[in-house]
């Protein structure tokens, strides 16, 4: 291929991804159907009165042309109001909220509106992949800091509560480029909900070192513990926060791709400059239904009945991991639920493709998995750097946002584990 016609490295450097890994090992698996509990996207449709919002929208001729760069001005109301309760005062619409296409678009607009080239970042590992390339398109440089699985996860279910922080680690990382650092509660993949005391700590060093936080809070309504925004805990330290939000996380509509950035307005009207360039304005039909979601959510007890659901699925399935003896994670919030597989013994031998034998042990267990028993699971140590990989090797990630009759078949295939258990 001549020269010229050559991919940028910022593409063609990426290896494959878990998602394809994964995806590409379910639809050649002997055993189909699979269950696939392994992506976070929802096995069921968004409530009636959201879904109906969105129809009757593309009925209405503004909805199908384009919003203004910043987002619709219900959507903003909508979501000033949905949100005062929660942040003490109501954001003004026009300079605290930007609107953007999903969270992702959103962060993307956040790294790109801040970052110069050399510029470091502080992510948390285990991290959401796609942090890593959207700080890396502006040229910025990733900072990690670990967080541990607690010390007898291998034998104990214990609350995602006990992963904890390196804040060692976190002070040593600080440098006078850090620009900005990556908040994510409830946490993907652990289930974690930083406490107040974490938050605070984290918060305290941003001040005083000037970084601006961007705190990812897309399973802000799916908390099983109290729940604290790291924006609302001073005045100085909503100076320096962008709070990112997910309709598709709210709604179960991760397809609609309907997100936000909320902050002051010194940081929010660059993140719209930025989103401006990338894309414009964000999906119009589906802002408008959005906006009717957050309008009658409460009236609808919809809040209420989003954590009720999500835990009730969260206990159906995890109880095939009790009558197992398999370890988890019991998820303070969000919809995916670390399970530790150390006991579980590979059959010695077993044929591993080479992209999956170089790998983690986490990886031969998703292949397991999903070659034995038909169940598709994500492995977590591809949200960790190389060096640190081998602290989640017996983990999986499963998501449990899955009609429950999917659940139950996902737990009968799994009892074929027993005779793989050791001891
Ligand atoms: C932690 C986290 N942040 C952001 C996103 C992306 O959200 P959106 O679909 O709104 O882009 C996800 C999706 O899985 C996520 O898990």
């Amino acid at each position: 291929m001549s020269e010229k016609l050559k991919p940028a490295a910022r593409v063609s450097r990426q290896k494959q991804d878990v998602w394809s890994v994964v995806n590409e090992a379910a639809a050649a698996s002997p055993v189909q159907p699979i269950v696939n509990m392994g992506q976070g996207f929802f096995g069921y449709n968004p409530p009636e009165f959201i879904l109906n919002a969105a129809k009757q929208a593309l009925d209405r001729v503004e909805c199908n042309q384009y919003s203004p760069t910043k987002g619709r001005p219900r959507l903003k109301k909508a979501l000033s109001d949905a949100y005062a309760p929660h942040w003490g005062r109501k954001l003004d619409p026009d300079t605290e909220i930007t609107i953007t296409t999903g969270a992702n678009e959103g962060m993307l607009s956040a790294f790109m509106a801040f970052i110069e080239p050399g510029d470091e970042v502080i992510v948390f590992e285990p991290f959401f992949d796609q942090y890593i390339s959207n700080i890396e398109m502006p040229g910025g440089k990733v900072v990690y800091v670990p967080m541990r699985p607690p010390a007898d996860g291998d034998h104990k279910t214990l609350s995602a509560g006990e992963w904890t922080i390196d804040f060692d680690c976190l002070e040593k990382a600080i440098t006078p480029r850090t620009k900005m650092l990556v908040l994510n509660t409830p946490h993907n993949p652990v289930g974690k909900v930083c406490n107040r005391e974490e938050l605070q700590r984290i918060a305290d060093l941003c001040v005083k070192h000037q970084i601006i936080i961007l705190s990812d809070e897309v399973y802000d309504r799916l908390f099983y513990v109290p729940f604290t925004r790291i924006a609302t805990l001073s005045p100085e330290v909503e100076a320096i926060t962008l709070t990112v939000g997910s309709a598709g996380k709210n709604f179960y509509a991760t397809g609609w791709r309907v997100g936000w950035l909320m902050g002051p307005p010194s940081l929010i009207q660059y993140v719209s400059a930025a989103h401006t360039r990338i894309c414009y304005s964000s999906v119009s039909p589906l802002q408008e239904a959005c906006a009717i979601g957050f309008e009658q959510a409460d009236s609808q007890g919809f809040w209420s009945a989003c954590i009720t659901d999500m835990q009730s699925k969260m206990k159906r399935f995890t109880t095939v991991f009790d009558e197992l003896g398999i370890p988890y994670s019991e998820p303070e919030g969000g919809y995916f639920v670390m399970a530790n597989f150390a006991k579980v013994k590979l059959p010695e031998g077993y044929p591993f493709p080479p992209h999956v034998a170089e790998r983690p042990r986490d990886f031969k267990l998703a292949w397991f998995l999903i070659r034995e028993l038909g169940v598709a699971a994500i492995p977590p140590s591809e949200f960790y750097t190389e060096e640190n990989a081998h602290v989640v090797e017996n983990y999986l990630r499963f998501a449990v946002c899955k009609p429950d009759e999917v659940l139950e078949d996902a737990k009968e295939r799994l009892r074929g584990l027993k005779k793989y258990i050791e001891g």
